[in-house]
């Protein structure tokens, strides 16, 4: 043992006779024990943890995140839904780091609850307006050539409580419904060209075996560019909850499109006006009138590093972060302001910044402990210029459910809670 340790140790054993010292007579409070229980783990001392050996190998076998993280977990809002086989979950935003969700906080959608699918017992069938209509097992879609993409996925709805002034105390529901995964699988172009594409084709109707039989109509131009018939999700194969054993990655549009549990793609001349294309997943005008086929998710951004879940305990030095994404492309530009929009200044983009996922942008502050009212605001590689609230609403009106990807708003107060506020 070397010197140092001895001592290390000496010094930990008068700490102690000093702890003991104080309990002699006298009952402690609730946080007199807890100081006094982390002290004992605190330097000088050598903690708990050192003084003993650790667990073995493959004691998790398939590992977990430590039980002091146990708060980082999906969440769902109980109200939003009648039931949890046709819901949502959110991610923990707040919690995150860097651009990948990982695969266990990836958030949750389902029309029918998640089927249990067998792979062995799985296939995929391509037909309709093709020369050579063909199905897949899952042997047979592996021993294409693969690709390996990040992707943000987002539900449409995401942000949606907001558009008639519900106020969401918590980044994980206002901004929840969005994650991001490195997806890989098969280019469908590549199964599309295995097919023989009929020149008439002009739609695609991809369907999951889920007890809903979810399907959506894809244009054939989507579908022959950057869409990812994928089977695994961040290194391993896909989750149940995220369409185990394959499901349909369409980059930068409308989560729901990512048909998942895929099990029929049918090629025809127009589209199938599906349920969740008609009586949902449409946008109600302020005129009565129903958009359709709105299936992009415009550019979007919001701070993370600062929220109601992330309050700040103390001036002086603050890295505001946040995420920013959009559904065309990359991300150029990231402004910040701290009064409401009066004046902004440019973030940096850290990291990578990659085609439809997620960015994250770094903007350094000093807090004088005054309140503000914090926004970020994304512009894309086309030039899109994220909206305020008011353009939106302008535009939009206040009947919509989805595509509400308007600036936000985090009123930061003296105390250093955050509160969500709504700013035209
Ligand atoms: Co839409």
């Amino acid at each position: 043992m070397s010197e140092k340790s001895i001592d290390t140790i000496q010094m930990r054993r008068t700490f102690l006779k000093g702890a003991a010292a104080i309990g002699a007579g006298s009952l402690l409070s609730a946080e007199q024990l807890y100081a006094q229980s982390a002290a004992k783990n605190l330097p000088p001392a050598v903690p708990e943890w050192m003084q003993r050996v650790g667990r073995g190998v493959v004691t998790e076998p398939y590992g977990k995140p430590s039980i002091h993280e146990q708060n980082v977990v999906r969440r769902t809002v109980p109200w939003l839904t009648a039931s949890p086989i046709s819901s949502i979950s959110f991610s923990p935003l707040h919690a995150l780091k860097g651009i990948i969700t990982p695969s266990s906080l990836h958030f949750e959608r389902y029309h029918s609850g998640i089927p249990d699918i067998n792979p062995d017992q799985h296939r995929l069938m391509v037909h309709g307006l093709c020369e050579n209509p063909l199905i897949f097992s899952m042997d047979d879609l592996m021993r294409f050539p693969s690709v390996s993409e990040i992707r943000f996925i987002e539900c449409p709805a995401n942000g949606g409580m907001e558009w008639r002034g519900a106020q969401m105390e918590a980044l994980q529901f206002t901004h929840g419904m969005l994650s991001c995964s490195e997806w890989t699988g098969v280019r469908l172009s590549t199964l599309l060209a295995e097919v023989g594409v009929k020149p008439k084709a002009k739609w695609l109707l991809a369907e999951g075996a889920d007890g809903a039989a979810m399907a959506r109509s894809i244009p054939i131009e989507k579908a022959l560019d950057d869409v990812i018939v994928a089977y695994a999700q961040n290194g391993e194969m896909i989750r149940p909850e995220q369409g185990y054993p394959v499901r349909l990655v369409i980059p930068g549009w409308e989560g729901n499109t990512s048909i998942k549990w895929l099990r029929r793609l049918e090629l025809g001349d127009q589209p199938w006006h599906m349920r969740e294309e008609t009586s949902k997943y449409t946008d109600l005008m302020p005129d009565g009138s129903s958009r359709r086929f709105t299936w992009v998710q415009e550019a979007n951004s919001v701070v993370t590093s600062l929220c109601p879940e992330k309050p700040l305990k103390q001036k002086g030095y603050h890295e505001l972060e946040g995420i920013a994404w959009s559904g065309r492309g990359k991300i150029k530009q990231v402004d910040i302001t701290l009064d409401g929009g009066v004046t902004w200044r440019a973030a940096k983009l850290k990291g990578q910044v990659l085609d439809k996922a997620l960015s994250r942008f770094s903007f350094d502050w000093n807090w004088d402990g005054s309140p503000a009212l914090i926004q970020s605001r994304a512009i894309d590689e086309t030039g899109y210029v994220q909206p305020t609230l008011g353009q939106l609403r302008k535009v939009r009106g206040v009947n919509s459910v989805y595509h509400k990807n308007s600036i936000h708003t985090w009123q930061l107060l003296a105390s250093g809670e955050v509160r969500n506020v709504q700013i035209d």
